[in-house]
């Protein structure tokens, strides 16, 4: 007769010694499956006498779910365990410095932003800020636009939804001017890079897009430090010693008199060549702060005078850099990026070079 301890024994030291979950279902196997040890005492229940099927059965049984819940309790604990020792063995420490991945590039954008500011820091100047989101007065009104005034329609304006009209996407960075100006006493010798939107897109307009403004805000000021600041500027800029620079008469409400400031440069079909040849490129946009500009901000136009410059940071950059197209800055298309991205640690300074 079987001897049902020693097999229920047997099975559950079997079970509880199995130390993967692989092991364990050869024990499920060598006891439960098809030609499994408990299995192959069932059958031989057919042979037993009606008396001892009926207890040897109810026995077999007894152990056959005793082994059923022995094998259940064991996965769950070696599954608990597998995972356990798995989290510990595949740990990454994610402070780590990461390895194997590409290094990232500097957009142009941000690399000519740098390069601009290195510039005007050696001239003395210091960086001002403005916000994206800007309002009527400081776009328009306090630098000399009055409502109607056709410049207004030359801007392409965003305006926000349910603002009737008052706030907008700034157009320009010369409201940096204002709110420095109305913020703090002059003298100003200021920078304002960043973001300018207008409802422009084709070619050569994206709906965003960059200027660097400049101002500068001091007893005594007139256009000769203006030009003077200016050609320094664009010499150190373009890295061209006699870069030819040419100031040609303009309009502009918030400056008088106002210029465009042109370099020489040399056409082909293929490229234009800064700092040679015989044709003229324009860059930028400047004069001398209106004497309005300066009340709206409650400074006294008889004491203090000064001039101010706007240029497009991206135009700039396409000069510079030789980019053909102004709508691939926009892309974010990682292989242009290679190409005419700039090495992080490659911080342009006037010491090292731009
Ligand atoms: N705000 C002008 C523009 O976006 C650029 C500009 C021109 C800025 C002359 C100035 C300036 O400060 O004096 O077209």
């Amino acid at each position: 007769m079987t001897d049902t301890a020693a097999l229920r024994q047997e099975a559950l030291s079997a079970i509880e010694a199995s130390a993967t979950s692989p092991a364990l279902e050869e024990q499920r196997v060598a006891w439960l499956g098809k030609k499994g040890k408990l299995t192959e005492v069932l059958k031989t229940l057919g042979q037993a006498s009606p008396e001892e099927r009926k207890t040897l059965g109810a026995a077999l049984n007894q152990i056959k779910s005793e082994i059923e819940t022995a094998i259940d309790t064991k996965k769950n604990a070696l599954f608990v365990a597998e995972l356990n020792a798995r989290l510990a063995s595949e740990k990454i420490d994610v402070t780590l410095p990461a390895q194997h991945i590409p290094a990232g590039r500097i957009h142009p954008v941000t690399q000519v932003i740098e390069e601009i500011t290195a510039i005007f820091a050696e001239l003395g100047f210091s960086v001002c800020e403005g916000p994206d989101i800007e309002d009527d007065n400081h776009n328009f009104t306090a630098l000399n636009i009055p409502e109607n005034h056709p410049a207004r329609a030359m801007h392409d304006t965003f305006y926000l939804k349910g603002s009737e009209g008052k706030t907008l996407l700034r157009t320009h960075t010369s409201p940096v001017q204002i709110r420095a100006m109305r913020n703090s006493k002059p003298p100003f010798r200021c920078i304002a890079p960043g973001n300018t939107y207008r409802c422009d897109s084709d070619i050569t307009h994206t709906p965003m897009f960059h200027q660097v403004e400049g101002f500068v805000i001091d007893k005594n000021i007139h256009m000769g430090h203006l030009k003077g600041c200016l050609i320094e500027f664009l010499k150190a800029f373009f890295e061209i010693d006699d870069v030819p620079v040419r100031f040609r008469p303009s309009f502009f409400p918030f400056t008088e008199p106002s210029a465009e400031v042109d370099i020489g440069c040399s056409r082909s079909r293929e490229e234009i060549k800064i700092g040679a040849g015989d044709d003229w490129l324009e860059i930028l946009g400047c004069g001398m702060v209106h004497p309005n500009v300066l009340k709206n901000c409650g400074i006294d136009p008889n004491e203090w005078q000064g001039f101010a410059f706007g240029m497009g940071v991206e135009r700039l950059a396409m000069l510079k850099y030789g980019i053909p197209d102004l709508r691939t800055f926009f892309d974010a298309d990682v292989r242009w990026l290679k190409h005419y991205g700039f090495e992080t640690f490659n911080i342009p300074s006037l010491l090292t070079g731009l």
